[in-house]
């Protein structure tokens, strides 16, 4: 059977990078490719370099191409930006992508891409309960799963702890500026995780981003209620959610083009 493949673009704050994915096995076929996000990183920008990686990749013009934002989408549009130029906010994100590269792609948020990653080949593959996959990078993401079901677009990095936004506090990137080292970051993570169990009493807590690769550095050093695990996919997953949802969309597009088989127009309806 032909491989199951689709191009996944993650949009960060600090790289864009993509790599063709393996539909049936969650793998990156290629190596990732990463270029610096570009700044100002403004709508064109953005979108000159994901061009610019789908040339690196001579992708064939049938493959579903999915791309994962920083940013709530709604309809394909951003609505708001935290880590982004902030011309982004109302830009049309699928069609902005069409316009630059020629091609039609899925949109999603980058959270809720690790999270439909995990679900399918990772840490909360059948997990009947309820699950939070959060991305620690240049901010925080959060992916909202129940019983295999996606709540799109919960922007929880942003809670408030004393008085600031959490992400601005607790993200990896406040380590990385602040100089902070595991224990002092690990201590804020605690209080972050606490205030969502908090609120949300999930069973499973997944952890991703880039620095999820040292988790063994802060995880043991957090005490909480629910479990709390690695990303399987570590910071492949915005990838490989993307890629999965285009996928899906593609097969879905096509399906609704086909028109049904009657083999009985007895019973047709
Ligand atoms: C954005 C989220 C995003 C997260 C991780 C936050 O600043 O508001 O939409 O998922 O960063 O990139």
């Amino acid at each position: 059977m032909a491989e199951k493949i689709a191009f996944g673009v993650d949009v960060g704050g600090s790289g864009i990078k993509g790599a063709p994915v393996n539909l049936d096995s969650g793998e990156l076929i290629e190596d990732r490719f990463k270029i610096p996000t570009p700044q100002p990183a403004t709508p064109d920008a953005v979108v000159a370099v994901i061009a610019e990686l789908l040339d690196h990749f001579g992708l064939a013009q049938d493959v579903p191409v999915g791309v994962s934002f920083p940013g709530p989408i709604l309809s394909g549009v951003v609505t708001w930006i935290a880590n982004l130029d902030q011309s982004w906010v109302g830009v049309n994100l699928a069609e902005a992508v069409r316009q630059g590269t020629g091609r039609q792609a899925t949109v999603i948020n980058d959270a809720d891409a690790a999270g439909y990653a995990e679900v399918a080949f990772g840490a909360a593959k059948d997990h009947p309960g309820t699950v939070a996959v959060m991305t620690l990078g240049t901010g925080i993401g959060v992916a909202l799963i129940t019983a295999g079901k996606l709540w799109p677009n919960a922007e929880l990095g942003h809670i408030q702890i004393n008085g600031r936004d959490a992400e601005k506090w607790a993200a990896a990137s406040a380590k990385e500026r602040e100089g902070l080292s595991y224990a002092k970051w690990a201590r804020r993570l605690q209080r972050y995780f606490s205030e969502i169990d908090r609120l949300l009493w999930p069973d499973l807590i997944v952890v991703g981003g880039g620095i999820s690769r040292k988790h063994d550095k802060f995880l043991p050093l957090l005490h909480l209620r629910p479990k709390i695990v690695p990303a399987a996919l570590r910071n492949t997953a915005g990838i490989v959610g993307a890629a999965v949802l285009a996928w899906q969309d593609a097969a879905s597009a096509q399906a609704a083009a086909t028109p049904a088989l009657r083999s009985d127009p007895a019973t047709a309806d």
